[in-house]
């Protein structure tokens, strides 16, 4: 297995989940730090104790003089078009942070850059690699629910980051969002059909724009998808995952977003209210928790194993254009109040 040598760029926040997961890997050798800001590089190289690296403010450079063959793209979002395009520009792979872009536009340009230069661009969607989705999404599959009809979740945290999401517009749409919808379709199988969306800043709220919203989208097979969040809500937080209910045509499926997965189906009757039957839903797997298949580890692992074998990671650009899409559909909504249907050439993006 060829060992990725890699540049991280952007050394806030979350490399702290990036580092903790790479640890668990030998195919991953860091090169080389790119950040705007010189303290942020000096104290990543503190935390992490690592001193022979090539480090600067200049991606290209920094890239060149380390010979990368991989970037970690960690900046703040409204970097992500920039840095991606220079990594690939430089024979780079990459693998991003959430989101993609800040419009439709430089994501297209993302995808065609990964194209043209036929470099892998993949997106971490954490939320993906997490064994309570995927048990949620296979109890959906039980025959005797039949179809999926409408999908419920529900996202309210408190959320006091302060620094560039504290500044941002549509910050809960944008920054947090594109979570949740990519979860959606991960759940549902189903691509975004078109949206109504609002999004307002709640009385009292610490963010300059957008700290709540809701969506309402219908989906490919007349799935309707209904989405209610806010970062500005103190007391009895739901998850990061989200809480969810899912109905189906002959019964219902609820995920806490932590363990607490439950189902009932119709068990049949004649009054108004039929009977049901509790549903058996999966255990827990093995690997639950396990920081090399878990959350960050899970996407870094899943696009590493893809560069070895010459495959498409799942977060691939070409995928996660559509999750971007709804974001950016429920963000022109929001501005305009009006319906907005997603751009059907984004769907066709393969
Ligand atoms: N996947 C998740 O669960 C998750 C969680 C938190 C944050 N994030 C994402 O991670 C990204 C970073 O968030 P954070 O909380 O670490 O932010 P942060 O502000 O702590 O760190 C961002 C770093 O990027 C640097 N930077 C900004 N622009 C740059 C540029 N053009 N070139 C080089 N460096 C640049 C900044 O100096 C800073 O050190 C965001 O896109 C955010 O949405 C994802």
């Amino acid at each position: 297995m060829q060992t990725r040598k890699v540049v991280i760029a952007g050394c806030g926040g979350i490399t702290r989940a990036w580092m903790n997961a790479v640890e668990h890997f030998d195919d991953v050798e860091i090169v080389g730090l790119c950040d705007r800001d010189p303290g942020q590089i000096d104290a990543f190289k503190e935390r992490w104790q690592l001193s022979k690296l090539i480090v600067g403010s200049d991606l290209a450079q920094v890239i060149r003089r380390s010979a990368a063959d991989t970037v970690f793209d960690c900046t703040i979002p409204e970097a992500h078009p920039s840095i991606t395009l220079t990594a690939l520009e430089c024979g780079c792979d990459v693998l991003g942070e959430k989101p993609m872009a800040p419009s439709l536009e430089r994501a297209r340009e993302m995808v065609a850059a990964a194209e043209a230069t036929g470099r892998t661009y993949a997106v971490i969607q954490n939320r993906r690699y997490n064994s309570a989705i995927r048990r949620f999404r296979s109890a959906l599959e039980h025959v005797e629910l039949g179809a999926l009809t409408t999908l419920d979740v529900d996202f309210h945290i408190g959320a006091h980051f302060g620094g560039f999401r504290a500044e941002m517009s549509h910050v809960l749409l944008l920054d947090m969002a594109i979570h949740t919808f990519d979860q959606a379709r991960f759940i549902s199988g189903a691509d975004p059909v078109s949206v109504y969306a609002a999004d307002w800043n709640p009385r009292g709220s610490w963010f300059r724009h957008g700290a709540s919203a809701v969506a309402f989208f219908e989906m490919s097979d007349g799935l309707r998808f209904t989405y209610t969040g806010s970062w500005c809500a103190e007391g009895l937080n739901t998850s990061w995952e989200g809480s969810w209910r899912a109905t189906c045509e002959h019964g219902s499926v609820t995920w806490d977003g932590g363990a607490g997965i439950h189902g009932e189906r119709d068990a049949g009757g004649e009054g108004l209210i039929h009977n049901f039957e509790p549903m058996r839903v999966a255990t827990e797997h093995a690997e639950d928790g396990d920081p090399a298949c878990t959350g960050h580890g899970g996407v870094i692992r899943d696009f590493l194993d893809a560069l070895h074998t010459g495959t498409r990671p799942m977060t691939d650009c070409r995928d996660n254009i559509k999750s971007m899409a709804m974001v950016l559909a429920a963000v022109e909504s929001a501005e305009t109040g009006a319906k907005v249907t997603i751009p059907k050439e984004i769907l066709r993006c393969e």
